[in-house]
């Protein structure tokens, strides 16, 4: 008896179940058979009732019947549903009404000016190359001249990931991955994040994005590698730029230089972005050390190369004029929705 009896209970469950399938399928009248038909789980059950001895046939009959209702109702409700669905859809439906907008993702502010930079070298015949993020400690400082305990590491605060490997603290660990691969003339461009473990302020963050340029042949010139970013200087922010270079010092060029764009010091956020003094930094450049050349043995007698690395958040922020750096980061869609491409 007591199995009889479980036998009802796993009927409730399974038709539970197979409910959720029919509706899924849209097909109620298999429903229907398999559990109300002629051959049904419900008429199987009743065949069963001799077996019960006599006192508990009555019981086991209600529980059997009440059971038949429970399903029989269920059943009508879903065809009830389905038919006014298919009603509402055939009758209401009005086929000249304009569809309904969706809102489309689009490019982050940080992707459009990668594109842009790169387009812009691409012009002039600089092609675009990838690197490492995660790499070692020799393409990232020993090979571009600054060897391990020099004062010069302190200039890129590093995450480290072990004694060998660490994040990429600049693209320039890029120059090396394709010196290695290829043989001069090079004229590259390498797009990427990079980590620096830095204090996070309005105009630096613990990662960002850089743009390596790489040229190397014979009879290369301080004067073009100034014409060369001028050129960008113009290309990216119009004709009326203000450019400036500052001498500066990196391990892996000399002579070195960075260039500041102006951006103006009118308001407190100015002053801010630009430590009151109305310009920001893009980018550090120079001519390749001849130690670097040595590292990939490329005869340093014979060619001659400059190198830049420019951050594209700081450009992305003068193009936009965005004084907060953090902006980029934080996946605010009301920002995120004005860039257009
Ligand atoms: N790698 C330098 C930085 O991240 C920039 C740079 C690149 C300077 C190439 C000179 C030449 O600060």
């Amino acid at each position: 008896m007591s199995s009889l009896l479980s036998q009802i209970d796993d009927i409730k469950d399974s038709f539970v179940q197979d409910k959720v399938k029919a509706q899924r399928a849209g097909d109620f009248v298999a429903l229907k058979n398999q559990y109300l038909g002629r051959k049904g789980k419900i008429s199987t059950l009743f065949k069963k009732i001799s077996d019960v001895p006599a006192q508990d046939r009555k019981g086991f009959g209600e529980r059997i019947n009440s059971l038949k209702q429970f399903i029989s109702k269920e059943i009508e409700v879903l065809n009830n549903l389905d038919s006014k669905s298919k009603k509402k859809y055939s009758d209401n439906i009005d086929f000249s009404l304009p569809g309904s907008p969706f809102t489309k993702g689009r490019l982050h502010p940080l992707t459009i000016v990668t594109n842009e930079i790169k387009e812009i070298f691409n012009r002039i015949g600089f092609s675009t190359v990838k690197g490492p993020e995660i790499d070692t400690d020799f393409y990232n400082f020993e090979a571009l001249n600054i060897p391990k305990d020099h004062p010069a590491r302190d200039m890129q605060d590093t995450f480290y990931i072990n004694s060998e490997l660490l994040l990429r603290t600049h693209t320039s660990s890029t120059q090396i991955h394709h010196m290695e691969k290829n043989k001069p003339p090079l004229r590259i461009i390498s797009p990427g994040r990079v980590y620096r473990n830095e204090d996070i302020s309005v105009k630096s963050y613990c990662l960002f994005h850089q743009i390596e340029g790489l040229y190397v042949d014979k009879n290369v010139s301080f004067a073009d590698l100034k014409s060369t970013l001028d050129y960008f200087a113009k290309m990216m922010f119009g004709q009326d730029v203000r450019v400036r270079f500052r001498p500066s010092f990196f391990p892996f060029t000399e002579p070195s230089a960075e260039m500041d764009i102006y951006w103006g010091l009118k308001t407190e956020s100015d002053y801010k972005v630009t430590k009151g003094t109305g310009w920001l930094e893009i980018l550090g450049c120079g001519m390749v050390d001849p130690n670097v050349f040595e590292s990939v043995k490329f005869d340093s007698s014979k060619w001659r190369g400059y190198a830049f690395g420019m951050g594209i958040e700081r450009i992305a922020m003068i193009k936009y004029g965005i004084s907060d750096i953090r902006k980029f980061y934080d996946g605010n869609v009301k920002f995120l929705e004005q860039f257009k491409i």
